[in-house]
């Protein structure tokens, strides 16, 4: 795993954003795997603004997302579709025909989770996918306990997630208890993992990720068995860290030989 630790929330978003803009342009028909909440915000804006100078296109890209509120419907104003299109698709060249969210059709779970899986497939897999984290150290919406072989399914929410959630919504609008997800065992299917982390708030599960047991209790934990995962983490949200000095080290180093 490598861990990247950078001052601010705009540097750890614009490095990010480098990242996944030098995918877009060595292969112009990248499957990206994206993902929602406020830590990815930044990231999108970065990606908007090299599109608006000309640097980057997403005509031929697909995109997966990694999971969906269940019962509020696309057109909702907290449902990930329409984050995605406000704070991404509708501002870029993409085909919206290319862009997929895990979705429940007619009431059968099983099968739109299967055919989410299917679709990934069929579209030859992730090659890089966005990752955020919960502060339980949830990955898309597997929760703790999560199977981490898990496949796209749909997932009973923590209180402890509905909780740091309830900000995006209003007091009168009901908020979700379900969502549909993808399963870590997909997750760790995508060839490349960017892991962002942001706040003091997050320095616990981070660490866990990083340097705990790998274990279903701290979901993001898996990424230890990935073999291209990168961990992009500003200062608060690395300050737990034991082995901080050494991350800082391998980057200098990193930066110096390579
Ligand atoms: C939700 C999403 C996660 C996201 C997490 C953190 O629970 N399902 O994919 O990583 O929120 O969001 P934020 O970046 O707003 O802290």
């Amino acid at each position: 795993m490598r861990v990247v630790i950078l001052p601010t929330e705009k540097e750890v978003s614009n490095f990010a954003a480098e990242i996944i803009a030098n995918l877009v342009k060595t292969k112009q028909s990248s499957v990206l795997g994206l993902a929602t909440g406020s830590s990815m915000l930044l990231i999108y804006e970065a990606l908007i603004s090299k599109y608006q100078l000309g640097e980057l296109s997403f005509k031929k890209i697909t995109t997966f997302n990694l999971d969906e509120y269940i019962g509020l419907g696309p057109n909702h104003n907290q449902s990930y579709r329409n984050y995605m299109n406000q704070q991404l698709f509708n501002h870029i060249d993409i085909n919206h025909k290319n862009t997929y969210i895990p979705e429940c059709f007619d009431g059968n779970y099983e099968l739109s989770a299967a055919n989410y899986e299917s679709e990934i497939k069929n579209h030859g897999g992730i090659n890089l996918q966005l990752l955020g984290v919960g502060s339980n150290g949830h990955i898309g919406f597997n929760e703790p306990t999560s199977s981490l072989k898990s496949r796209t399914r749909i997932k009973t929410l923590t209180k402890n997630t509905i909780s740091n959630n309830a900000r995006f919504f209003k007091e009168s609008e009901i908020q979700p208890s379900l969502a549909i997800t993808m399963g870590i065992g997909t997750i760790m299917k995508a060839q490349n993992i960017l892991l962002i982390g942001l706040g003091k708030h997050k320095s616990k599960a981070v660490s866990e990720i990083i340097e705990g047991p790998l274990s279903s209790f701290c979901p993001g934990s898996a990424l230890q068995n990935h073999e291209n995962t990168t961990v992009i983490l500003d200062d608060l949200a690395a300050s737990d860290l034991k082995l901080y000095d050494y991350y800082i080290h391998t980057e200098k180093m990193r930066s110096e030989h390579m």
